[in-house]
C-alpha cells in the first residue's frame, strides 16, 4: 500500500484487506482494547515501525515515553469497536469518534494511537495539556507522521479532534502538510485541481 493513500469515509478499504507486512510491537502489556479482544497485540506496518522507533528514541531523550497503543485493526475488529460505541453512545456520537468498518486508517497498518508512560503510569487518555502531546504535535512530522484529525478541521476530516491518532505518510509529505497546515483531504483536493 502506498504510504500516501487517502482513507476516509468516502475512500474505504476492502473488507478483506490485510497488510502483508505487519509486525508485533509489544505483548499487549498495556491491555489495549482488552475489553474487545484480550489476545490482540499491537501491530503496525513494517515500513512504519523504524520511524516510530526513532521518534520514540528521540522523545525519550527529552523525557517523553511514547507507547504505540492501538496500531493495526482488522475490518472485523473495527466493526466490533463501532458496534460497541453505537450501543454505548448512539450513532451520531459514534460517527464523530470512530470510523465505520473499512473506513479506518487503522486497517491499513499505517496509523496508530499514541499513549504515554508517565511516572510509571500508563496514560491512554491523551489531552492537549500533556507535555508529551505538545512534543508530538511539534515533532511527529519530522519522522513522517501527521496528526490526522486536528482541531479546527473537523468539518474536513469529518471526525472530532484526536490528539492521539497519527498517520504515517512519509517524511516528505508529512513536512509539506505540517508547513501548509493542511489535512490529507485538503492535499488531495489541491493535487487534483
Ligand atoms: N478514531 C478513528 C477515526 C478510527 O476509528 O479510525
Ligand atoms: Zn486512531
Amino acid at each position: 500500500m502506498d504510504v500516501e493513500v487517502l482513507i476516509n469515509k468516502e475512500n474505504r478499504l476492502d473488507e478483506n484487506y490485510i497488510p502483508d507486512d505487519l509486525v508485533i510491537t509489544d505483548n499487549n502489556e498495556n491491555n489495549f482494547h482488552n475489553f474487545i479482544d484480550p489476545n490482540h497485540k499491537p501491530m503496525i506496518s513494517k515500513k512504519v515501525y523504524p520511524y516510530f522507533l526513532k521518534m520514540k528514541e528521540d522523545a525519550l531523550k527529552e523525557g517523553h515515553n511514547l507507547i504505540l497503543d492501538s496500531g493495526y485493526r482488522s475490518y472485523q475488529y473495527q466493526k466490533n469497536i463501532w458496534d460497541d460505541y453505537i450501543e454505548k453512545y448512539g450513532l451520531e456520537k459514534t460517527k464523530e469518534l470512530v470510523a465505520p468498518p473499512g473506513a479506518s486508517e487503522h486497517q491499513s497498518g499505517l496509523a496508530f494511537d499514541v499513549a504515554f508512560m508517565k511516572e510509571n503510569k500508563f496514560v491512554e487518555h491523551v489531552t492537549d495539556d500533556l507535555e508529551e502531546t505538545k512534543w508530538m504535535i511539534k515533532n511527529a512530522h519530522k519522522y513522517g507522521f501527521i496528526l490526522r484529525y486536528p482541531k479546527g478541521k473537523e468539518n474536513i476530516t469529518r471526525y472530532g479532534y484526536e490528539p492521539w491518532h497519527y498517520r504515517f505518510v512519509g517524511i516528505k509529505l508529512a513536512k509539506e502538510l505540517y508547513s501548509k497546515d493542511i489535512t490529507l483531504e485538503e492535499y488531495y483536493l489541491m493535487v487534483k485541481v
